[in-house]
């Protein structure tokens, strides 16, 4: 079966390399002609520089179109992206934006599954033996792990974790390892003191899944999470592959190769990103990873790409991540760290861009966060247009769910513009860019041909749902952390 399939995925990988092949010496002859106008325009313009001594701030022709192309071929898979989330028990909105569940999306997944299964993974506890609290709403998680057990059995699946510490819970991996998995840990404390906090799928290097949730009973059920599924896109799983490839090495390794083996490469980043049909409309999609040292050549790491996000808005930036801060949290001494909030207040305040921050609060909310988002929303003045708006997003939790520790917080880690869906997997501080395993999936799709509405302004619905809800207060100069969280 394990053979048919590769023969058959190798057959597709032929056709799909001289499709890319033809479609390069169309690019190469369009790159011609492109590379004629911008000459010409470019002679223009080198006039007028001359001549007004004007500064040209536009790329040269060479990186602007015919290096990029045809180094990033197209992909032709019938790619189908679909919004996945959880919500906490209890938590209902006045509003028809809903998505398939990750419990759902996850079952589909392994379903699905005909000859593979890698996932990486930062921690796992699929049943509720931790807490001892035999949750009803914990039976998802054993679901998955029941299954998960079953398919270990029948496919090849390996798990990439970060490397557990003593006091963390092993029953999840010492019954899959049992059934048959294969798992690596990665040792992040000494290769980068960091942890590995990524949290994707890739089944039959086809279908993807990507998000916030961890391999937790609590991330299904409890705590409220969005992530993506790609279904049929191998170009993009196979670019997926190759970070937890990275992962997968780095298990067995204490130092980080440098450069790292072209197999890690990658053709798709920012500057170039993949095109391909996602839902049967145009969208231009790429990876990007962290820490920096994990990243292949090729591959945008993912702080860069989260700045170039942000850049490329042209009316609004909403954000929605469980922590936010410019500093290195973790760090001894204390750092400050503000790449990120200085390029929301450039946005601001040189573009004019509406920037919205949806952060969460519960009851490990670190306080020093709060007068950070009160110095970022005090950015508002209508009068000058300047306009930064926090909100604090609180799940709700009667006195038996309180009982469930680390559970009822909005742990989404995805932003939104007016042109771009991030969906990513780390919290918003200079650690998770610096040392710690992260990675993102961001898509440049705008307009829609078909009916569907695309990604991005499905992502602008789950925003504006959860910003104008009941569950979110607005964050002002006199908020008091105690009262809301
Ligand atoms: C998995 O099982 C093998 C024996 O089959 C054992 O040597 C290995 O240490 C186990 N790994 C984990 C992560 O439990
Ligand atoms: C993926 O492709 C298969 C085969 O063409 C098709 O049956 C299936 O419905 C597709 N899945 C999605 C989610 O579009
Ligand atoms: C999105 O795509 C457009 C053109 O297709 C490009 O100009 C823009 O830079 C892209 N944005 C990002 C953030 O990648
Ligand atoms: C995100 O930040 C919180 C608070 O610092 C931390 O407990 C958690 O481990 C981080 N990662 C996750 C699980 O999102
Ligand atoms: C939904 O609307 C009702 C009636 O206006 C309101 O009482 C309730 O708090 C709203 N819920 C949310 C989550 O906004």
């Amino acid at each position: 079966m394990t053979v048919k399939m590769d023969l058959t995925y190798n057959k597709l990988v032929d056709v799909e390399q001289r499709r890319q092949d033809n479609r390069k010496s169309q690019l190469y002859s369009r790159c011609a002609i492109a590379l004629a106008g911008v000459a010409a325009v470019l002679l223009a313009a080198m006039a007028i520089h001359n001549l007004l001594s004007l500064r040209l701030s536009s790329p040269t022709p060479d990186k602007a179109f015919c290096r990029i192309l045809p180094h990033a071929p197209s992909c032709y898979d019938p790619c189908k992206i679909v919004l996945v989330e959880s919500m906490p028990e209890g938590l209902e909105f006045n509003s028809s934006t809903t998505h398939p569940s990750i419990f759902q999306a996850w079952l589909n997944l392994m379903n699905d599954a005909h000859s593979s299964l890698d996932i990486a993974s930062f921690y796992w506890t699929l049943t509720n033996k931790d807490t001892h609290t035999y949750e009803p709403t914990a039976s998802q998680g054993e679901t998955i792990l029941k299954k998960l057990a079953e398919v270990s059995g029948r496919l090849s699946v390996r798990i990439a974790v970060n490397a557990p510490q003593e006091s963390q819970p092993q029953h999840d991996l010492r019954l899959l390892n049992d059934s048959g998995a294969d798992i690596r840990t990665v040792n992040m404390k000494e290769l980068t003191s960091g942890v590995l906090h990524t949290k994707f799928w890739i089944v039959d290097k086809k279908h993807i899944y990507i998000g916030s949730a961890n391999m937790d009973w609590r991330s299904l059920t409890q705590v409220k999470e969005l992530g993506a599924v790609i279904y049929n896109c191998s170009c993009l799983a196979t670019d997926l592959g190759k970070i937890f490839e990275a992962y997968w090495l780095l298990a067995e390794s204490t130092t980080i190769p440098s450069p790292w083996p072209s197999s890690f490469s990658t053709l798709y980043n920012k500057d170039t990103p993949m095109q391909l049909q996602l839902n049967n409309t145009p969208a231009n999609v790429y990876l990007s990873s962290s820490p920096p040292s994990f990243c292949a050549a090729g591959r945008t790491p993912d702080l860069q790409s989260i700045l170039s996000v942000i850049e490329d808005a042209r009316s609004f930036i909403y954000i929605a991540v469980m922590n936010y801060l410019p500093t290195m949290e973790f760090s001894h001494p204390k750092r400050y760290w503000a790449d990120i909030d200085t390029q929301l207040r450039k946005a601001a305040y040189e573009r004019r861009i509406v920037v919205r921050l949806l952060i969460s609060c519960w009851a490990s909310t670190q306080p020093v966060m709060i007068p950070f988002l009160k110095s970022l929303a005090s950015v508002y003045d209508p009068k000058s247009k300047l306009d930064i708006q926090v909100r604090l997003f609180v799940v709700p939790a009667t006195p038996k769910q309180k009982e469930i520790p680390f559970a009822r917080v909005n742990h989404n880690k995805y932003m939104v513009t007016d042109k771009i869906a991030y969906i990513g997997t780390s919290n918003w501080s200079g650690d998770y860019f610096v040392n710690t395993a992260g990675s993102a999936l961001v898509v440049n799709q705008t307009s829609s041909k078909s009916e569907e509405l695309t990604v991005q302004s499905q992502l602008q619905a789950v925003f504006e749902r959860d910003w104008n809800s009941d569950y979110s207060t607005p964050l002002t100069q006199h908020s008091n952390l105690k009262h809301y969280c």
